[in-house]
């Protein structure tokens, strides 16, 4: 039996997990934006350990939901879900950074270097992370007219970048991103083509399997099997970069 904690597990792709992981006998703490959506999650899935309150769209909202995720103890698995796109219109946060950038990448950031380091790390990507052509000189957008697919792909490259630079500093945990498909979630939409019954499969499986195939570090996945992901999520200077600037950003540094 495993303990996984779960962020944006409200609804979506991220209860869908919670859900299954209860079902397979595991331990699973969920988290929530505020206390009336915490409400919701706890009736939602009232075998959950706790819910853990806490907006990830500012940093110390970030600070605060790892605090809480600390006081109950350290976790053998995190999934990174929580996220917020695509198409959004620019929304600047309270700490002035693109809402989709805040809450896709520098939330998890922020979670993974202040959370009590578990065994396994599962980070949610998009295939449209695929020819983001990331603009790591310009993260938060003050260069470019602003275009919100673009950003949410960008936001959704990132994340493999964090996952994979986390797989080299950490050799003691393994580390991996995936892509869920495009599903019938609230931010799917409801005429998306993919499988919504597989869509949480894959990062429950790298969050607790002990299959051999799910026990690696470093890799992508889409359902359970490695995927390709775009080459240049392989680069070390734009994962070492991409972890420079969102020490630089959140004033939290990531653990060696
Ligand atoms: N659905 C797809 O087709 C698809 C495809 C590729 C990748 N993904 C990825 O899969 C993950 C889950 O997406 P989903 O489809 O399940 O989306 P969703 O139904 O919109 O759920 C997103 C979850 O994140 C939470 N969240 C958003 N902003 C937050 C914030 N500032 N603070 C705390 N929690 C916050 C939401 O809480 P509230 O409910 O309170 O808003 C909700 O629980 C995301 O990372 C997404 O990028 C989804």
């Amino acid at each position: 039996m495993a303990r996984v904690f779960v962020t944006g597990s409200s609804s979506g792709l991220g209860l869908m997990a919670g859900e299954l992981l209860v079902e397979q006998g595991h331990r699973v703490v969920l988290h929530a934006r505020n206390p009336a959506r915490a409400d919701e999650t706890r009736r939602a899935l009232p075998q959950a350990e706790a819910v853990v309150v806490g907006d990830l769209a500012s940093v110390a909202g970030a600070r605060g939901v790892a605090d809480e995720a600390n006081k109950l103890g350290r976790f053998d698995a995190i999934i990174h879900n929580a996220g917020v796109g695509y198409r959004e219109a620019r929304i600047n946060t309270a700490d002035g950074l693109p809402h989709v950038f805040a809450v896709n990448v520098l939330a998890p950031y922020v979670l993974t270097a202040l959370i009590e380091r578990p065994d396994r790390l599962v980070y949610l990507s998009s295939g449209m992370h695929r020819g983001a052509n990331a603009r790591l000189d310009d993260l938060t957008w003050t260069k470019r007219a602003w275009n919100g697919a673009q950003a949410y792909a960008e936001s959704k490259f990132l994340d493999v970048l964090i996952a994979f630079a986390v797989a080299r500093r950490w050799p003691d945990a393994l580390s991996n991103a995936l892509e869920p498909g495009w599903v019938a979630t609230r931010m799917g939409g409801p005429s998306a083509p993919d499988d919504l019954d597989q869509a949480h499969r894959t990062q429950v499986w790298l969050a607790v399997s002990d299959e051999p195939e799910a026990r690696v570090t470093g890799k992508y996945f889409r359902y359970k099997r490695q995927r390709a992901p775009d080459p240049h999520t392989d680069s070390i200077e734009l994962q070492d970069r991409l972890i420079a600037e969102c020490a630089r950003l959140s004033g939290v540094a990531l653990p060696d």
